[in-house]
């Protein structure tokens, strides 16, 4: 069963070319089993008239904060209230501008100011007006306030260029829209991940590190954020790409990362340790390039904090999952670090055959049992991981 049954979707239509199809995405919330209520600007009427929506939705289309008939049907603060979700698809830059700046001078921003429930965009415009900076800050402005962002895609564009800003097609909405209610209770949490190595600095040139592609801890905080969690993705030094509706925050040594999830774990419910920390930093940062006199140099290094497990040791903490990448007995290794550690799950793996590749097995380690999660994309893994981890949430508050 789809999981938008019975779901009351609030789709507000901005004035772009792709709002001809939000025909189609109303069709298909519909046969979902969605109420769909449409609320437009005035100018997505010049691309979509009201007529085609309300036909489509079955119910009025609210066009005006200040028609008197729409208001005495149902009025905005009640529209807002009455949303299980709320998505502006296509959202233009004009929108995003002025939501982000928490405007309501008409009827879709105030919309989306009065509602308490999780709100989607679709962005959809000319690439160029895409990567205007301008955009991008008032986007990371939305992502920050937990809007979900869905897109956009790359591809050509109505006005003739080629390159992102193409809305996403009607299927993949609706898709995302579902993944928002999916996965049990990850609609209403919040999660912290760490991914990627540290940096530990010998001198201004030189550092001490491990291997980490960061993938994993990627491929988790987008398949949760795609679930609909707000997810907080603390990366040491990696070469990729923030997934959507994620807010990331980058760092480079282990006292980094450990000040950085210190200051965000207030309010955490999942704390995942994907990263690779470096154990031990050099006890001396030397703050001039070291000159290779000497034939042999000796480093001195003291131990970094265990991120993870101070997290553990936190009283009402979240509920704490970590990796461990071993070289040999992997289960008994795996075992031991998550009772030295105090966590809720382990998920234990063969370090040296995962390093930068795009798909990796995995031994989830409780305190009870342990089982295999066969080879797969990392993708398909981490909605494993995030299926375990609801699972364990849920039987654990049940106790
Ligand atoms: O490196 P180790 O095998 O001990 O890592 C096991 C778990 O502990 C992983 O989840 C890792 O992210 C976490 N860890 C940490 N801080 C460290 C070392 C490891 O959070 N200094």
């Amino acid at each position: 069963m789809l999981s938008l049954t019975n779901k009351r979707i609030l789709l507000g239509i901005t004035g772009g070319i792709a709002a001809y199809k939000c025909a189609e995405l109303t069709r298909l919330f519909s046969k979902a089993g969605a109420e769909v209520r449409v609320a437009m600007t005035k100018a997505a009427t010049e691309f979509i008239t009201p007529l085609t929506m309300q036909a489509l939705s079955g119910n009025r289309v609210s066009l005006d904060l200040l028609d008197t008939d729409a208001e005495a049907a149902m009025g905005h603060i009640e529209l807002a209230r009455w949303a299980d979700l709320v998505i502006i698809a296509p959202a233009t830059a004009d929108f995003i501008a002025r939501v982000s700046h928490g405007q309501a001078d008409d009827i879709l921003t105030t919309l989306v100011l009065a509602t308490a429930a999780p709100i989607a965009i679709a962005p959809a415009m000319n690439q160029a007006m895409w990567s205007d900076s301008g955009t991008q800050e008032n986007l990371s402005a939305l992502s920050d306030r937990g809007y979900h962002i869905f897109g956009p895609a790359s591809g050509e564009q109505a006005c003739g260029d080629v390159g992102p800003g193409r809305m996403l097609e009607p299927q993949q909405l609706l898709q995302h829209c579902g993944n928002l209610f999916d996965v049990g209770r990850f609609a209403s949490l919040r999660l912290l991940i760490t991914g990627g190595p540290t940096r530990e600095a010998i001198d201004p040139v030189r550092f001490i590190s491990n291997h980490s592609s960061g993938k994993m801890a990627f491929a988790l905080a987008q398949e949760a954020a795609a679930a609909g969690a707000q997810v907080t993705l603390v990366s040491g030094p990696v070469n990729l790409a923030t997934p959507d509706s994620v807010s990331r925050i980058d760092v480079e040594s282990a006292e980094d990362m450990l000040d950085a999830v210190m200051g965000n774990i207030s309010g955490t419910n999942v704390f995942i340790g994907v990263a690779a920390v470096a154990d031990y930093r050099p006890k001396q940062l030397a703050h001039e390039k070291i000159k290779k006199d000497d034939e042999g140099l000796t480093l001195s290094l003291i131990k970094n904090p265990d991120i993870i497990s101070e997290v553990a040791k936190l009283s009402k903490g979240p509920f704490t999952v970590g990796f461990a990448a071993e070289t040999n007995s992997i289960i008994e290794n795996g075992k031991q670090k998550l009772l030295s550690k105090k966590l809720d799950l382990l998920f234990a793996n063969n370090a040296t055959q995962s390093f930068n590749s795009d798909s990796i097995s995995l031994t989830a380690i409780t305190s009870e049992n342990e089982f295999e999660i066969a080879t797969a994309n990392k993708n398909v893994v981490a909605q494993e991981i995030l299926k375990l981890i609801s699972e364990r949430i849920n039987s654990k508050s049940a106790e």
